[in-house]
């Protein structure tokens, strides 16, 4: 069947073929390339059921987190079961708080296999944006690669958001490559971040389709935050750090692929390397292309990146839409099994900088859980990067919400990436490089070049007190500073 003879439904009737409990996935990661009219008219179905009486909640997987048509409509509807993932919505967010809506929280370059293995079970819808699809049921993409190509395989029934605001041409950028499956998997040859290996377009099979949306909306990505001066000190000592490691010959002159994790510190660091000529014009090989990527592509310090997403807003967009010719081959977006791909990821030699809510004495980061309990967005591909980092490094400002929180804490209440994977901590007080130190020495290193001062002599106090051992803790007081936070709204004593 020809995309010409699919029927076309409105969104309306599109989701109607969605039943309470369905197990229903979307193209997109962030806000990039997930739908949106279906996800609107999902929540008003839900609304709808749940007036007349009747239960309806679906399972709902993305690539990464989405837009508002998405989370925070089917959040409000109250429509989700289970949600995975990762999420950066207000209102999702209260809801897995309020232990409403069961939240699981992985890597995303394992939500692909997860879906292949059979981990999370049948998947019963895809609904996946693109800009066109083809007679043999190719699938060309929007602004994203997420885990589109893996959905479009696995799933009993696709409906296709046919999105006419994109351009066409979004085609030269996407390189979708899907891995055979253990143990027949082969390596995959990329070895430059913007070789392709694949395809411009995901495969389905045309009778699973039932049938076309159309639509002519652009992505709902929101701007960030203007730099704080704070983070524009981050910045500027990771740029110090990273001049220092190519003096001594630890990174070559070539430079190295950088990954940039998510939010304002992560946007501001960025956008900071990119200012000292001391850093040569490099590559990227990152999961998510925010605004200060494209700003640098323009003064041409970035000379090429590959993504799984571009994350950019309105008027960013824009900008690349009309002068597409600028960036068509220096840019290549990927499915998220291959832009968080581990092989290649330590293959390339990525710096990774991503960011962190808490660090503790011995390089134990929580990027997630605030308070130890509370979850913020998730742990995204933050993990897929550390772990395989040429380098990995975690940045964050050293005090949170006007001084009340030291993001140095003796223990973190929640620990997404450990001791082992963690090299190298930055604040707006400098660095702490802890590549090749024991845990003895640890503490000191970081109190002193990346706490706040006002809570260095808390910090010593507990340390000089703690039960000696490979590693020293004073498990009584571990949790001090969050409990006289949680207690007295600062962890700083009265
Ligand atoms: N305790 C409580 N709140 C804290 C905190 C702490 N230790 N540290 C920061 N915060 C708060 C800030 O005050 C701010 O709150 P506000 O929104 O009410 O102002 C909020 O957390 C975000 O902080 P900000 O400094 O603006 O950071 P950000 O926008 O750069 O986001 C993360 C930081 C950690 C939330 C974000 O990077 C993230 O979700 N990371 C995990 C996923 C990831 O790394 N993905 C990328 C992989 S490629």
């Amino acid at each position: 069947m020809s995309c010409a003879e699919l029927p076309r439904l409105t969104a309306d009737e599109a989701v109607a073929h969605i039943q309470h409990g369905d197990t229903v996935v979307t193209s997109g990661f962030t806000a990039a390339g997930t739908i949106k009219a279906c996800g609107r008219a999902l929540a008003n179905r839900a609304r709808a059921e749940h007036e007349a009486g009747r239960p309806f909640k679906i399972r709902l997987l993305t690539g990464a987190s989405t837009g508002p048509s998405v989370d925070k409509a089917l959040a409000e509807a109250d429509a989700i079961a289970f949600r995975a993932p990762y999420q950066s919505d207000r209102t999702l967010r209260q809801r897995i708080n309020k232990d409403q809506v069961p939240f699981f929280d992985i890597h995303l370059s394992h939500v692909p296999q997860y879906v292949e293995y059979g981990f999370f079970g049948e998947i019963d819808v895809a609904i996946i944006e693109a800009t066109s699809i083809s007679r043999e049921g190719h699938i060309y993409l929007t602004t994203a690669g997420g885990a589109s190509p893996t959905f479009l395989k696995r799933a009993r029934r696709v409906i296709i958001e046919l999105n006419r605001f994109h351009l066409p041409r979004l085609r030269e950028m996407h390189d979708i490559f899907v891995p055979a499956l253990p143990p027949r998997r082969r390596e995959i040859p990329i070895f430059h971040p913007l070789d392709k290996i694949g395809t411009p377009y995901a495969m389905v099979d045309p009778k699973k389709v039932i049938g076309i949306v159309e639509t002519d909306e652009p992505d709902e990505s929101g701007s960030l935050d203007p730099y704080t001066e704070i983070h524009e000190q981050i910045g500027r000592n990771v740029v110090e750090f990273l001049a220092r490691e190519m003096k001594a010959g630890r990174i070559p002159p070539e430079f190295l692929p950088i990954q940039s994790g998510v939010g304002n510190v992560a946007n501001a660091v960025l956008a900071n390397i990119g200012l000292d000529s001391r850093i040569p014009p490099f590559y990227m090989y990152t999961e998510v292309f925010q605004d200060a990527c494209l700003q640098l592509m323009d003064a041409d310090r970035l000379l090429g990146a590959s993504t799984c997403s571009l994350t950019l807003s309105p008027d960013a967009l824009h900008r690349l839409y009309g002068q597409f010719d600028r960036y068509a081959d220096r840019l290549v977006i990927r499915p998220q099994s291959m832009s968080n791909n581990p092989e290649i990821i330590r293959r390339l030699g990525v710096i990774s900088m991503n960011t962190a809510l808490e660090v503790d004495l011995y390089g134990n980061v929580n990027s997630t859980h605030v308070g130890g309990t509370q979850m913020m967005n998730g742990i995204g591909g933050s993990g897929d990067f550390t772990r395989n980092a040429y380098i990995s490094m975690f940045t964050c400002p050293s005090v949170a919400k006007d001084g009340a929180i030291s993001a140095v804490v003796p223990m973190v209440s929640h620990s997404d990436h450990n001791e082992h994977s963690v090299q190298v901590l930055v604040t707006e007080q400098g660095f702490a490089d802890l590549r090749g130190v024991a845990p003895a020495d640890r503490p000191r290193i970081i109190i002193d070049n990346c706490a706040h001062p006002d809570y260095k002599p808390l910090l010593h106090d507990y340390i000089n007190r703690a039960a000696k051992g490979h590693i020293a803790h004073d498990l009584r007081h571990a949790f001090d500073f969050h409990i006289r936070f949680a207690e007295t709204g600062s962890m700083m004593p009265k």
